[in-house]
């Protein structure tokens, strides 16, 4: 502990410049809060520098892109959606980050899944900060997994934790990187400097002893995870747990994966014995869906690789206020502000002195495209008060031009509808020439313009 302070330096994350002392603003490029603390000599730059300057450089050896590379083991927990967001199982020696609100569930699905990969064999370790041995025992009898063979330890000092790690384990949680700090450096735990250090030391760790390091990381209030740019950088693989509050599911998403596909989600449910995986997730999605309402329109989505049918809601609503509100709950609003436009400069429906809200069932949030459609389905139906057929799916891209455009994996999706009792389909016309002969059993209504569906939903004169 014996760290000499001013080894110690301010590094601009803007543009690089070093400073001293800390300033709220950067010398050399003027942005504000951009100083970060970092220790002089550590870190892979100022060890290469270091070590560079003394000894002569070795030749190293270039080859070929062809050739043998062994396919790497993976360890597979047997939780099976954690297993596919991780791109099918936990690569040794990589270093995963998993994000997400506090009380979302990462220390549960971390525990749940440490408990199976021991159960496999595998040696773990797993540290808290935030809690006491108590509490992790707590949460470890409440999920029935007591007699599971993870070697816990309650502790902050990250030195002393990787100083205790004599045999090197093949999966180590790290809950939370906020929780942890490195005495080389002044900055109190939690803060950029503090995670950036505490991460870089850990991403290390992993490479050097091909442990599978998992790090907790919690979302701060503006939805990003403390210094989440760095660290996003500096990991393997970057899982977001997300959910809403007061609805049970659970989604586990890879915005980032070196060893693996992102946009893959995986699906759970928060019971009392804590995550169960949910194995058909358009099912839980549409459960207590009111078919007869106006303002709802299923959509045919698709997640990494499989399908999902999600109920969106809209509700289009007169206006007391002088500026319309505009409500977005799972979806962009942007993409809102967009499909609003078309409407109304391509399809003469006004949305002008108008409220409008729009939902996601289930608390789940769609980023494709393809979900336009089935957008302006709700939001044309809550207009003319006019309910879509309770058994038809949508989907398509809609264009500025309101062209409505064919998307990806249309059959898919087809099938995915079919499979739950769908017998509709409202989706964009195949691509000319490419005459779209799906087997699939649904009556299809195909369109080019987004006007066909508001002519679709005309309410009788
Ligand atoms: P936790 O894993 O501690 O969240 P995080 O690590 O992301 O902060 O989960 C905490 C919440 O989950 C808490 O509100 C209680 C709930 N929970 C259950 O509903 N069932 C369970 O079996 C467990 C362990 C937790
Ligand atoms: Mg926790």
């Amino acid at each position: 502990m014996s760290m000499v302070r001013s080894n110690t330096q301010y590094v601009c994350q803007s543009c690089g410049t070093v400073a001293s002392k800390w300033a709220g603003r950067c010398d050399g490029c003027g942005e504000w809060n951009t100083l970060v603390e970092e220790a002089v000599g550590a870190g892979p730059k100022g060890s290469l520098a270091a070590g560079g300057a003394k000894r002569k450089s070795k030749s190293i050896e270039l080859v070929s892109l062809s050739g043998e590379s062994e396919e790497v083991p993976r360890l597979i927990s047997g939780v099976t959606e954690f297993d596919r967001v991780c791109g099918g199982g936990l690569v040794p020696g990589s270093a995963i980050l998993v994000g997400g609100d506090p009380g979302i569930g990462k220390s549960t699905i971390l525990l749940q899944a440490c408990a199976r990969l021991a159960g496999k064999g595998s040696k773990v370790v797993y540290v808290s900060g935030e809690e006491a041995i108590a509490q992790v025992r707590l949460r470890a009898s409440r999920l029935g997994l007591s007699e599971a063979d993870v070697q816990l330890a309650s502790e902050t000092n990250l030195r002393d934790i990787i100083g205790s790690l004599d045999k090197a384990p093949d999966v180590l949680v790290i809950d939370s990187i906020q929780t942890m700090w490195s005495d080389a450096l002044e900055s109190a735990p939690g803060t950029v400097a503090q995670v950036r250090a505490s991460t870089q030391e850990l991403v290390r760790y992993a490479k050097k002893k091909n442990t599978v390091v998992l790090i907790v990381g919690h979302v701060t209030k503006d939805g990003q995870i403390a210094g989440p740019r760095v660290m996003e950088h500096m990991v393997d693989a970057v899982l977001y747990f997300e959910g809403e509050r007061g609805h049970q599911f659970r989604i586990l998403r890879a915005v980032k994966n070196r060893f693996g596909a992102t946009d893959e989600i995986g699906v759970f449910e928060m019971t009392d014995k804590g995550l169960a995986e949910v194995t058909n997730p358009s099912e839980l999605f549409l459960a207590g869906r009111e078919t007869q309402a106006s303002g709802a329109a299923v959509f045919a989505g698709i997640e990494g690789s499989r399908p999902l049918l999600v109920e969106i809601q809209a509700l289009v609503s007169q206006s007391s206020l002088g500026t319309p509100r505009r409500a977005v709950v799972g979806w962009d609003s942007g993409r809102l502000s967009m499909v609003l436009a078309v409407l109304e400069a391509r399809c003469g429906i006004s949305f002008g002195g108008q409220d409008v809200y729009l939902n996601v069932a289930g608390g789940l949030r769609i980023t494709e495209p393809a979900a336009d459609l089935a957008v302006a389905a709700a939001l044309v139906s809550s207009a003319f008060d006019v309910p879509l057929p309770a058994d038809c799916v949508l989907f398509g891209e809609i264009s500025l031009s309101g062209t409505v455009r064919p998307v990806g994996q249309r059959d898919t999706r087809l099938k995915e509808a079919e499979k739950l009792g769908f017998s509709q389909a409202i989706l964009p016309s195949p691509p000319k020439g490419k005459g779209a002969a799906s087997s699939s059993g649904l009556t299809l209504t195909e369109m080019e313009q987004l006007h066909q569906l508001v002519d679709y939903l005309q309410p009788a004169p």
